[in-house]
């Protein structure tokens, strides 16, 4: 389906690093739902993995379900990156991404992230150290630039190919631009020209149709999603399904959409304990919740979720007090139908449709 260097793929679309969210819970629900093969961790800073920091080893931890697994580091001194990809690789990861686009000032300070993308023949030393040093697929994810005027994303890639790099990822937007605005396909299009190897476009895909719609227009060899997955977990399978079969997606039924949200909780308990799980889980809820029409008794009693049971009540008390929104079949009645989502890239230039898809709030809003 997709060659990543030595890696082959089933399926040529791909979990994007959501700090805060894409651990191994979300990562074991998304796979169990199907259409996804290679997915990520969060970032994870090379130093510390080296020096072997709880954290960061917590931030990698994955099981046999897991796999293929690419783990993604950042961080601007060569060796600790070399090292750091070693290990990785010595303990069974499938591939090691590159954080190029992170437009955090905590980590461009110490020229990692979008530092790099200004600094073209460091960056590529860089990661021909990385390269030259192990066997598995070294890919790199990057913005389109640092501003309109500074699109280096074409010319970047192009180098990181010289040095061996297996593939780009790349968000179709600048640093400057942050998270507003459109997500430019003209310029995912410019890597995917610059370059011979696989390029993975990203940015506000939130449907399987804007997925279509991406690869259509940008001639990328994958797609990568993140916030979409948040709410729509099923969106990897109903893409292959659109993709492969022609099949229009269908919205899940409530209880399947409480049944994954469900799976994802009792595996947050198991990966990260009963109260820190739920304290995580917290800010988790809110997603599946924006689709699930009238949700206003969950959204209040979800923030404060303590324990299992606790969040077995919330949910037996949220079901009955749903019922007056919902018809005889089940189904939610037309009026309390929440919007269908539009891509940035779908929607019509002056339509003022589409709300922004929200960036979820706390220190990781700067992406
Ligand atoms: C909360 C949050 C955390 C993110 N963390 C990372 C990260 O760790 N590494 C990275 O390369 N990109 C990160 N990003 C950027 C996403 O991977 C992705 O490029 C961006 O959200 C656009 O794709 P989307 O519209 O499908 O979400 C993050 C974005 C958000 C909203």
């Amino acid at each position: 389906m997709l060659q990543l260097g030595s890696l082959r793929l089933k399926s040529n679309l791909f979990l994007s690093p959501l700090a805060g969210y894409t651990n191994l819970p979300f990562r074991l629900t998304i796979r169990e739902l199907g259409g996804l093969d290679l997915a990520t961790t969060d970032l994870v800073n090379a130093r510390s993995l080296i020096e072997k920091n709880p954290k960061a080893f917590k931030l990698i931890e994955t099981s046999p379900a897991d796999q293929p697994l690419a783990v993604q580091l950042f961080g601007s001194v060569p060796e600790e990156m070399r090292d750091a990809a070693l290990y990785l690789e010595s303990v069974g990861v499938a591939s090691v991404d590159i954080n190029m686009g992170c437009p955090v000032r905590k980590v461009c300070r110490v020229g990692g992230g979008s530092a790099m993308m200004t600094e073209t023949d460091r960056t590529a030393a860089l990661v021909k150290g990385m390269v030259d040093a192990v066997k598995i697929p070294v890919t790199a994810k990057m913005r389109l630039g640092w501003d309109d005027q500074n699109i280096t994303a074409p010319d970047l890639a192009k180098a990181l190919e010289g040095v061996g790099i297996a593939a780009i990822f790349v968000h179709g937007r600048t640093r400057e631009q942050g998270f507003s605005g459109r997500v430019n396909l003209a310029g995912i299009r410019s890597v995917v020209k610059a370059v011979n190897i696989p390029v993975i476009g990203n940015g506000d895909v939130t449907t399987p149709e804007a997925a279509q719609v991406m690869f259509q227009e940008t001639g990328c060899a994958g797609v990568s999603i993140g916030r979409g997955a948040f709410y729509n977990p099923w969106i990897f399978l109903q893409t292959r399904d659109l993709i492969d079969h022609g099949k229009t997606p269908e919205e899940p039924a409530f209880s399947e959409r409480i049944r994954v949200m469900c799976r994802h909780f009792d595996l947050m308990l198991e990966v990260f304990g009963e109260s820190h799980g739920c304290r995580m889980f917290r800010k988790v809820a809110p997603w599946y919740s924006k689709r699930f029409g009238p949700a206003n008794l969950f959204n209040k009693r979800v923030v404060t979720i303590s324990s299992r049971a606790g969040f077995v009540s919330l949910l037996d008390d949220y079901i009955k007090w749903r019922q007056p929104f919902v018809d005889e079949t089940g189904g939610l009645k037309p009026a309390y139908q929440p919007a269908p989502m539009i891509a940035s890239f779908m929607e019509e230039p002056e339509s003022t449709q589409r709300e922004a898809i929200p960036v979820p709030k706390g220190p990781v809003e700067v992406w």
